[in-house]
């Protein structure tokens, strides 16, 4: 291959298995839309191959990489920087070389999952949702995300509703240092910690094709609240479904893979790529 034939400018995702990975159609169609001479790849890294994956990003002039299941936690300790959100966070799924040759590390979940509700109910998410407590189904990883992205755009109040409430009680822990009250109940509370809140958010793997669905009565959340439910696939989850029927605002989970992605096509081909219709039919045609 000559050197004008190259693109210029390369990123993928590194994972174990990464070829269920839907970046590398999403970040496809916008190198194409935008006529950006770049690629996106799929890289299958084993866990015990990290370290050696990391230290080659800079040999082969890559400009970072979308990290997935399993090396979000690992590669914290493989790079030059891990920005505060990340460490917040407690993992990383995004990497880039700064020109100086530094190797940064940041978690664009959270910003992810309030841009994807921006976009869908723009109002509530600048009103902060009237000012009322927000509740988070899950404590796991997209939870945590999930908890630093509401505390960080001024939430009052972030009800944690876990089956391991330790779990919930540990992410109370991220942002002590906020203005934000935050409570940790039992998962068979979930129903009663709906009372007067302004959002719902689903981060448990519950309703996710395969898994047990989710069991939750809505009769005490106002139907101004608006649901979000992060699983995507199916896209449209039981639980959208039934907050749609009551007549709440239901933001699915597509867009928070779609909008999380921005952050990293951003750094590596200078460009803040659109969300739109065709981007979302391109990636549900390759989800199959
Ligand atoms: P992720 O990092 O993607 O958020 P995770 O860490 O596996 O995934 O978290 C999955 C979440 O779904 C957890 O909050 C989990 O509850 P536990 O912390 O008690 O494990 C929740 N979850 C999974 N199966 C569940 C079930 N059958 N009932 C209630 N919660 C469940």
């Amino acid at each position: 291959m000559t050197a004008t034939s190259s693109p210029r400018l390369r990123a993928g995702v590194m994972g174990w298995p990464v070829a269920h990975s839907l970046s590398p159609v999403l970040h496809g169609h916008w190198l194409k839309r935008y006529g950006i001479d770049g690629s996106y790849e799929a890289f299958p890294v084993r866990p015990e191959d990290l370290a050696e994956a990391i230290s080659g990003l800079r040999r082969d002039g890559l400009r970072g990489t979308n990290l997935t299941v399993p090396h979000k936690e690992a590669a914290m300790a493989l790079v030059d920087n891990v920005d505060e959100t990340a460490q917040r966070i407690g993992a990383v799924n995004t990497l880039f070389m700064t020109p100086d040759g530094t190797l940064n590390a940041t978690n664009t979940d959270a910003y992810g999952l309030i841009e994807n509700i921006r976009a869908a109910a723009p109002d509530a998410l600048e009103g902060r949702f009237g000012g009322k407590p927000v509740v988070i189904l899950g404590a796991g990883g997209a939870a945590r995300a999930a908890v630093v992205g509401l505390a960080d755009i001024g939430v009052s109040e972030i009800r944690i509703v876990n089956r391991t409430v330790a779990r919930a009680e540990s992410l109370a822990g991220i942002v002590s240092d906020q203005d934000v009250v935050v409570r940790a109940l039992d998962w068979e509370k979930r129903d009663e910690a709906l009372a007067g809140a302004g959002l719902l958010v689903n981060t448990t793997t519950l309703g996710m094709e395969g898994q047990a669905p989710l069991h939750i009565n809505l009769d005490s959340l106002s139907e101004a609240a608006v649901v979000n439910d992060i699983v995507y696939a199916p896209l449209e989850t039981e639980l959208l479904s039934a907050a749609r029927a009551r007549g709440n605002p239901a933001v699915d989970g597509l867009g928070m893979l779609l909008h999380q992605a921005r952050a990293g096509f951003r750094e590596w081909f200078g460009v803040d790529p659109e969300v739109d219709d065709d981007l979302r039919n391109a990636v549900l045609a390759a989800r199959g």
